[in-house]
């Protein structure tokens, strides 16, 4: 038990490293929070800082949803739970890191929209079905070049996709998990979907496409 419940608190903990806040304060003295569209995740990382810290940003926020949820792996190793148990705990474990890194206990619960830490948390649990949503998000910014608008499309692609044979999990529990996820995802964005209706949202400048 004290191992089991450290390490959940490890995980919201993790989760709630605010990567994009101190990459912006560190090195460019600014709380990434007042610039862009206000968010504190790697798209606006991308934006207001450039593609390296982006990139940082975005690697660092993929990793701590997958080593969260790979702290349910330490758990079994440990003994502490049994292996018919680790897919609740690697949800549980992946689920407070998404919770940490939109409502992160350093940075005054104001954190980003999860999806960097949900890609890293899916990693961890179901890689092929994360793999088409990859796709699926990179056709969409293709398509439309709206970060906000592919996320929210890959999240719903991971939800459907598990309905289909060759996704579906043996676990109806992560069936479940994926529709919460994709709400989840769906309510953060919930102000870049009134800018996406209002024509206002911020496109993405691919191959010179202003
Ligand atoms: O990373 C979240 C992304 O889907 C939207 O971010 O900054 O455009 O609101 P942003």
């Amino acid at each position: 038990i004290p191992v089991v419940l450290g390490l959940l608190v490890a995980a919201y903990l993790l989760g709630s490293i605010p990567t994009a806040l101190w990459v912006g304060r560190r090195f460019f003295g600014l709380d990434i929070r007042e610039h862009g569209s206000g968010n504190a995740g790697a798209t606006n990382t991308f934006r207001v800082l450039g593609k390296k810290p982006g990139s940082v940003v975005m690697a660092i926020d993929v990793l701590k949803g997958w080593a969260a949820t790979m702290m349910a792996t330490v758990m079994l190793n440990q003994g502490a739970i049994r292996p018919d148990q680790l897919l609740y705990f690697q949800l549980a474990c992946g689920a407070l890191a998404v919770i940490g890194h939109i409502y992160p206990i350093f940075a005054q619960f104001r954190g980003g929209k999860g999806v960097a830490t949900v890609l890293g948390m899916m990693l961890a649990i179901a890689p092929g079905t994360v793999g088409v949503c990859i796709l699926v998000f990179l056709v969409m910014l293709l398509l439309f070049r709206y970060v906000s608008l592919a996320s929210m499309t890959a999240g719903v692609a991971f939800a459907l996709l598990q309905l289909l044979p060759p996704f579906r999990p043996d676990n109806n529990l992560l069936l479940g998990f994926g529709f919460v996820l994709a709400g989840l995802l769906i309510y953060t964005h919930r102000a870049n979907i009134g800018r996406l209706r209002a024509g206002t949202e911020s496109r993405v400048p691919l191959f010179g496409r202003k």
